[in-house]
């Protein structure tokens, strides 16, 4: 039943639950290797990755070409903060710009607890040029029904293709 043809209080409930604002936060972030990575020590990074995102409950993705990186981190504020003071410690890369940090209405990379992609530089290019800021209120940004910011559904959009499938 519509929640227009609900008698009042049902319909309440109907429209909360569609859009129940969330606790979740992202963080997405360029940055430049010291020195390239090779292909073993990219397995170790995302071995380690893994494991400690799983342990805080952190999805996203990190796509990397040439020396540059591209990670987007998404899940509980408080985890996705450990995980970024741990991509701000590493000495592996440096010169971190910082696209998005704020809420999120839902996570967009519920499998991975970190997706990895050897990118196109034009697709790292165009994450770094696209729109990532949210300039909707709080409340609005956490809803989980809202529209994305140009960044973030470009990424979405990389990721299906590259996947074949939805994050
Ligand atoms: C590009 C990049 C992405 C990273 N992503 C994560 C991550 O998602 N989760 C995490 O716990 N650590 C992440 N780290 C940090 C490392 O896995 C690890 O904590 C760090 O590399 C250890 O310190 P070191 O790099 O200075 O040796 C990342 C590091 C780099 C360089």
């Amino acid at each position: 039943m519509p929640a227009w043809d609900c008698p009042p209080t049902q319909a309440l409930v109907i429209l909360a639950r569609v859009n129940t604002p969330t606790d979740l936060s992202a963080i997405a972030y360029l940055s430049s290797a010291v020195r390239p990575f090779s292909d073993d020590e990219l397995d170790a990074l995302l071995v380690d990755a893994r494991a400690f995102n799983n342990s805080v409950r952190v999805t996203g993705v990190l796509l990397h070409h040439d020396r540059s990186f591209f990670q987007y981190l998404e899940g509980p504020a408080d985890g996705v903060a450990q995980v970024y003071e741990r991509v701000k410690a590493s000495q592996r890369h440096r010169g971190l710009i910082q696209l998005l940090s704020g809420p999120v209405g839902q996570r967009h990379f519920t499998s991975w607890h970190m997706g990895f992609a050897d990118a196109p530089g034009s697709a790292l290019q165009s994450l770094a040029q696209a729109e990532w800021l949210d300039t909707r209120p709080a409340l609005e940004q956490r809803a989980s029904d809202g529209p994305l910011p140009p960044g973030l559904r470009l990424l979405t959009k990389f990721w299906q293709t590259w996947t074949k499938g939805p994050a």
